[in-house]
């Protein structure tokens, strides 16, 4: 048995309606203003597999509940942005849709990790006709989405490729490079944003 049980098409249903109109958003946004919101989504079920390792690292039983209740990315979006501005324009009109609401942000943009990691994640809760975890009609189901630049993006994923992948033989030099090339990106993010306004003035 899954470790989502009857709840898995419940998952994907919401998956697809967000990303359906997250990417609608963005054509909406692309009419209205002759640029895009962000350069790409996707989206994602944490597989069974991930899903019972973490909760097993956190002794949690293999059941629906622990799943989709003790932990919250079983749903998980990512917007990866061109502009830095274009993410605080997402996070603002995902707020106003009306069957999501925020239980938690983390901005990891204006306080990066110490590693150098930087992202904003949002932990949603949404409303659907379905049943959830708890017996509730309508149900609640918890989504993580994080938003991101491609500078950031870029940065995250070949943290994720050294740290996950390899064999490290001297940390502490590795980890302050990852920090001074993630400070690097940032500086780039800016600049950038600061060239899209210069280009905007001109016209
Ligand atoms: P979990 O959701 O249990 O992992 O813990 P949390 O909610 O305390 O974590 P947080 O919201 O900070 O981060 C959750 C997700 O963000 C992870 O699953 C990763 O996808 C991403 N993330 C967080 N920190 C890092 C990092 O240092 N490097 C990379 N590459 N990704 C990170
Ligand atoms: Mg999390």
């Amino acid at each position: 048995m899954s470790i989502y049980g009857e709840y898995k098409p419940t998952l994907e249903l919401i998956l697809n309606d967000l990303m359906t109109r997250i990417n609608q958003m963005n054509s909406d946004y692309q009419q209205a203003h002759e640029q895009s919101l962000f350069e790409h989504l996707n989206g994602r079920i944490k597989t069974e597999k991930s899903m019972e390792a973490k909760c097993k690292k956190k002794n949690l039983p293999l059941t629906p509940h622990s799943a989709l209740r003790e932990n919250r990315d079983a749903i998980g979006l990512r917007i990866v942005c061109n502009f830095v501005d274009d993410i605080y324009t997402c996070i603002d009109l995902i707020e106003q849709m009306p069957d999501v609401t925020v239980v938690k942000k983390k901005d990891y943009i204006t306080n990066a990790k110490p590693n150098g990691y930087r992202s904003y994640h949002m932990i949603l809760s949404k409303k659907v006709d379905q049943i959830d975890v708890d017996g509730n009609i309508p149900g609640e189901y918890y989504v993580e989405i994080q938003l991101r630049t491609i500078a950031m993006d870029t940065w995250a994923a070949l943290e994720h490729e050294i740290k996950y992948k390899h064999h490290i033989k001297n940390p502490e030099m590795i980890g302050r490079e990852l920090k001074r090339v993630s400070d690097e990106l940032a500086s780039c993010d800016i600049s950038m944003q600061t060239i899209r306004q210069l280009i905007k003035e001109d016209n």
